[in-house]
């Protein structure tokens, strides 16, 4: 394991992507974690992340001084190496200029951490404080035209530092560089794959299960989907799938999820609760209100279900690595809020709680679930809201405005799909106006649909996609002359912020 420090920088999930992209493991910790549980789970190297204070304030985070004598490699990066400096007397100020940007370093090419590359680097350089004498015993091992110490070291002691930031691209050979730290400084093994997780889960899975059944609240999204997979690997035949269908789900979405898991030894369950979800929506149309009513009547449905099946002892979930970090403790249960479960172990009464993929990040719970068997349209899934199409249906809802947005969202993704259009979400709204049209000779007065197509990485921002016009016409108009209720389409341009990505 490579311990992940967190100094509250921005990058600390890109850090420990990287390392497992180099087939190690890391785990992210909080800054002060004690030096007791350092010692526990054994880390082959510590990576400082980088932050946002100054090593200087009073109230910067900080770590424990101790942990520079467990002998165990440190990399710091940015405000870690700062820290690391400062620690040890060196001077940290502020620059007379902040670097920002792809700027050009002269390594030590002697330097382990160096290793294979050429003299002249191009990274990414984000700081306002740099420092400003190095402490005893380090030496300076890179350098640019306005930071003296774009890294530093003391070999002895294998602890490492440096200014810019090597887990980003535009730092070209960042990940050859977290490479040297940890296989020519800490000796990683370079053992860790999704294979072998999978391996240690699914006996982890059946030695806490024994031979009890496990219920999962299947939402057709990514995690719950691969959690199930898993789950019917470990356990064929004890696992009961619960799909509770609100209603609010696209075209085919129910019958896709339920074909994708017809083959795997589990029993799947989907509950038809449109009808209560469709009644207490009525006439409804404020969307934090539409939002309470949906997780409330969620947790309803599936209550009852799960009590059914009152000899099933465990509930499984599809709690992710970053749904862990976001919590930040690590140790509770964190519920997604479009699980919309929160509460329920405890009442029902379930022995315990699985959650096999919470060691990883989306993009290998995407890996998982290919080996797993699950079809590429499951696991490459787009993001889809809890609440479903009501936040896309502006205004009240009735089955009949579903049914509209159900078929123009259908021949939007497919036309997208087809087009070969990349976009990171991508999907139709019903607007809640109406316009004046022209059909064959006469008047109409239908819906507006709007096409909404965005680019993101981290869905926190996005920028809208650029569609080809002719693309546009021809959705337009496939739209237009095939759902009957709407006679007009507009195309979202806005980015987020000021929008957001959904409507509602
Ligand atoms: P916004 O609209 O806030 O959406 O820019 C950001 C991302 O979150 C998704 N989203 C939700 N997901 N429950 C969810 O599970 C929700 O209530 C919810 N609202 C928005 C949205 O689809 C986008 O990917």
């Amino acid at each position: 394991t490579i311990l992940i420090l967190d100094f509250g920088g921005q990058y600390k999930d890109l850090i420990a992507r990287r390392v497992r992209e180099c087939s190690v493991y890391s785990e992210i910790c909080p800054a002060n974690i004690s030096l007791e549980k350092i010692q526990k789970i054994k880390p082959i190297g510590i990576i400082f992340t980088g932050g946002p204070k100054s090593v200087y304030e009073s109230n910067s985070p900080q770590c424990d001084p101790k942990l520079f004598e467990l002998g165990i490699p440190i990399l710091g990066i940015c405000y870690g190496a700062q820290l690391m400096s400062y620690i040890f007397g060196g001077v940290v100020k502020p620059c007379q200029t902040s670097e920002y940007g792809q700027r050009e370093i002269v390594i030590d090419p002697e330097n382990p951490l160096f290793d294979g590359l050429e003299i002249n680097q191009t990274v990414l350089m984000s700081h306002t404080d740099q420092i400003e004498r190095l402490p005893e015993g380090f030496t300076g091992i890179a350098m640019s035209d306005s930071c003296k110490y774009a890294a530093i070291a003391r070999p002895e002691k294998r602890l490492y530092g440096v200014q810019f930031h090597p887990e980003v691209e535009l730092s070209t050979n960042g990940i050859k560089i977290i490479q040297n730290f940890l296989y020519r400084i800490c000796g990683a093994a370079g053992d860790y794959s999704v294979e072998d997780y999978l391996n240690k889960q699914i006996a982890a899975v059946r030695e806490q299960v024994g031979s009890e059944k496990v219920l999962l609240g299947l939402s057709g999204g990514v995690d719950s989907a691969v959690c199930a997979a898993l789950l019917a690997r470990a356990i064929p035949d004890r696992l009961i799938c619960i799909l509770v269908d609100h209603g609010l789900m696209r075209k085919d979405e129910g019958d896709s999820v339920e074909k994708a898991f017809s083959n795997m030894a589990l029993r799947f369950v989907r509950v038809d609760a449109s009808d209560r979800f469709l009644k207490k929506l009525e006439g409804v149309t404020d969307p934090e209100k539409k939002r309470k009513i949906i997780g409330s009547e969620f947790v309803d449905v599936f209550y009852e279900q799960a009590k059914k099946f009152g000899d099933a002892k465990f509930l499984a979930q599809g709690t992710i690595y970053p749904d862990v970090i976001e919590s930040g403790t690590g140790s509770a249960a964190t519920i997604k809020s479009h699980h919309n479960v929160g509460g329920l172990p405890k009442e029902i009464g379930f022995a315990g709680i699985i959650e096999p993929l919470r060691g990883l990040f989306k993009d290998e719970v995407r890996k998982l679930g290919i080996q797993l068997g699950l079809p590429v349209e499951i696991v490459n899934r787009q993001p889809f809201p809890g609440p479903g199409l009501a936040v896309r249906v502006i205004g009240e809802i009735t089955r009949a405005k579903l049914d509209i947005l159900r078929e123009a969202d259908a021949i939007f993704r497919y036309e997208l799909e087809s087009a070969g259009i990349r976009a990171s979400q991508y999907f139709a709204v019903l607007t809640n106006l109406r316009s004046v049209g022209v059909m064959g000779d006469g008047r109409t007065y239908d819906y507006t649909i709007a096409l909404r197509a965005v680019l993101t990485s981290d869905f926190m921002t996005c920028e809208y996609a650029p569609i080809p016009h002719e693309l546009l016409s021809k959705i337009s108009r496939r739209i237009t002359n095939e759902v009957k209720g709407v006679n007009r389409i507009v195309y979202d341009i806005t980015d987020k912020p000021p929008a957001t990505i959904e409507w509602e």
